[in-house]
């Protein structure tokens, strides 16, 4: 029997965060979920537990620092150790650069950078501390092609998800070779966030006329590739971004 090793995934109560809790935990790991949403995450709670494995929910903004101090130090408590961090909660910008206020810039940071930084802060000394761990963040296809004109994610989320592939290749070296970070970038993928832009339509004129692979994407295509990150063995890997778009060549 494998033995149990646990996840934290934040923004794991719908959408891909909840779909890579599903994945982790049919391979084995217990998870710990942070989000705002309580209903949502009892339902995903639910969901995992059904399939064997112990959950954890936590309702938390994962852009407030000493919140995600507590958070962890919780579910380092509960389950012992953490094996895999998945930063996946993030919001999308829909303003551009003459429209967009001060704090309306500083709250899509917070939310899809800021929040990378706040749990790869407080879990990492725990990683090291174990010997060995792993983080994946869930940045965006819009981080290297600057979004499409007419998509809900416009600079400010282009910016942030930037960020991440940063702060991933930075920490790669400074906290390798013990933990291992990767980042994902996903192209459009069919979730509440996808759906509440309206940008589902526009995927599915995209899928006919640019995406190599004809469809937009599902949550599950992105959970395959973040369970191989966290699990792989033995895994050379860290410091990369992948990218989960059906090759979407138009953007
Ligand atoms: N859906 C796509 O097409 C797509 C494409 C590229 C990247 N992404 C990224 O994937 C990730 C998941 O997106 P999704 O499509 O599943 O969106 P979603 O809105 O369906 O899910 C996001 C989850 O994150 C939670 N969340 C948001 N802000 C939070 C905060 N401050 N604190 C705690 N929880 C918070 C939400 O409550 C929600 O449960 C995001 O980082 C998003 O930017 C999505």
């Amino acid at each position: 029997m494998t033995p149990s090793r646990s996840a934290i995934v934040t923004g794991g109560a719908r959408g891909i965060g909840r779909g890579c809790a599903l994945a982790l935990a049919r391979q084995g790991f217990d998870i710990a979920l942070v989000d705002l949403l309580s209903k949502e995450m009892d339902r995903t709670r639910g969901e995992i537990e059904a399939l064997g494995r112990h959950a954890l929910c936590f309702e938390a903004d994962t852009s407030d620092f000493a919140r995600a101090r507590q958070v962890v130090a919780e579910i380092q408590t509960a389950f012992g150790r953490i094996d895999f961090l998945l930063n996946n909660a993030g919001k999308a910008q829909p303003k551009g650069i003459l429209d967009i206020a001060e704090d309306e810039y500083d709250r899509t940071i917070a939310i899809n950078l800021k929040s990378c930084f706040n749990y790869i802060h407080a879990a990492a000394p725990l990683m090291l501390a174990q010997g060995g761990g792993r983080i994946a963040s869930i940045s965006s296809l819009n981080a290297l092609s600057g979004g499409v004109t007419a998509a809900v994610s416009r600079f400010a989320y282009a910016t942030a998800k930037a960020g991440i592939l940063g702060m991933t290749r930075a920490l790669a070296k400074e906290l390798g070779p013990t933990i291992l970070i990767n980042a994902v970038c996903p192209g459009l993928i069919e979730t509440e966030l996808a759906k509440n832009h309206v940008i589902i339509e526009r995927g599915a004129q995209l899928a006919r006329e640019g995406i190599a692979l004809g469809r937009v994407g599902k949550v599950d295509d992105v959970a395959q590739l973040v369970v191989f990150l966290a699990t792989s063995e033995p895994c050379f890997i860290t410091g990369q971004h992948f990218v989960v778009d059906g090759f979407q060549y138009h953007v």
